[in-house]
């Protein structure tokens, strides 16, 4: 079976890469590289460097699958170019699309996101719930679900809305919340936090990974439609309360807080498909520690996107 992953050298891609690589896929993964390329020659792996604005009809030959994880991933980087942006992750998808058609794909796997809710209220924020997207992020995931749902009669596809990933990558993010703060934590014994009370549902990066092989696995059980993926809905407090019993590290709470995100997502949808979670936060957190203390943790520019985006101009 092969599999074509979009945006396979990046956090969560290298991940899931070589974990279906250790299931005997056959991968191509397609990435313009920005944050570099972390992942080994295998005997099953091709890897091109190349822009899925410009991405060739024949990569798509024979292809049973295709995963789409190259987008610009969060709020900042997406404000830094909206322009980029609404090309990179909604236009090309247009596309991406057209170009599975052709080629008779017939399975397609997206990382929309679980903040297209913007802010809510209810106890369960389910995948019927109205989208009101806060970020041109946000927007540009809304926007890229509505564009799969007009291909729904071309393929079957599944559109995953991670919560925030956390956990070990060979392609670390750093600014994502869990890695921030336990980073943090360990560099410095101390931990920033802005206001705290904020809830923000969380998912283990080997949950995510297996969440896209229980799609690659079923893809012909499960109907096309939005899938929720966040098991824990915790305070950015709470978080910090967690690393700082690991590490001993203290925490600073300050005030100002310009991110009004907070919401809690519910994943029974995903669940009564037979996926069950694995892996929680704590377990990131220790992971992290470890890896650290081993000295296997990359910290340089590059694990901050929007950083990483500015200093190499891209935009
Ligand atoms: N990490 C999270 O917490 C999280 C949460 C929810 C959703 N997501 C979504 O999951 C996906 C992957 O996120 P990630 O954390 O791995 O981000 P990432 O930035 O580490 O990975 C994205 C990869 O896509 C590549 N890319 C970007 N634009 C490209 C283009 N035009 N052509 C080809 N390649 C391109 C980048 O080089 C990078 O390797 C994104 O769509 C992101 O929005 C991530």
């Amino acid at each position: 079976m092969k599999i074509l992953i979009l945006g396979g050298c990046g956090y969560i891609g290298t991940k899931l890469t070589n974990d279906l690589l250790k299931k005997n896929y056959k991968i191509t993964v397609y990435d313009t590289q920005w944050f570099g390329n972390y992942l080994k020659q295998h005997k099953n792996l091709k890897i091109i460097k190349g822009d899925v604005r410009s991405i060739d009809n024949k990569i798509f030959k024979n292809v049973n699958t295709v995963i789409n994880l190259a987008n610009i991933a969060n709020d900042p980087s997406v404000d830094l170019s909206p322009t980029l942006s609404w090309e990179v992750n909604v236009l090309s998808l247009f596309q991406i699309l057209n170009k599975c058609k052709k080629n008779k794909v017939k399975h397609f796997i997206h990382s929309s996101s679980g903040s297209v809710y913007g802010i809510k209220t209810e106890k369960k924020v389910t995948e019927d719930l109205e989208l009101v997207p806060l970020s041109i992020y946000n927007k540009t995931k809304m926007i890229s679900e509505r564009i799969l749902l007009s291909f729904k009669d071309d393929l079957t596809f599944h559109s995953i809305r991670p919560a925030t990933v956390c956990g070990y990558s060979p392609r670390m993010r750093f600014d994502v919340s869990v890695n921030n703060l336990t980073l943090q934590a360990l560099k410095y014994k101390k931990i920033k936090v802005f206001g705290g009370n904020q809830i923000r549902p969380n998912v283990n990066i080997i949950d995510i990974s297996r969440i896209f092989q229980h799609f690659i696995i079923n893809k012909n059980k499960i109907r096309s439609g939005f899938y929720n993926a966040g098991f824990e809905n915790l305070s950015i407090l709470k978080i910090a309360k967690m690393i700082s019993k690991f590490t001993g590290a203290k925490i600073n709470i300050l005030k100002n807080n310009n991110d009004p995100r907070s919401y809690k997502l519910d994943s029974s949808k995903l669940l009564e498909t037979g996926f069950k979670p694995k892996c929680n936060v704590r377990y990131a957190i220790e992971e992290l520690i470890s890896m650290y203390k081993r000295k296997k943790l990359n910290d340089n520019d590059s694990n901050y996107t929007v950083k990483w985006m500015k200093k190499k101009n891209i935009k």
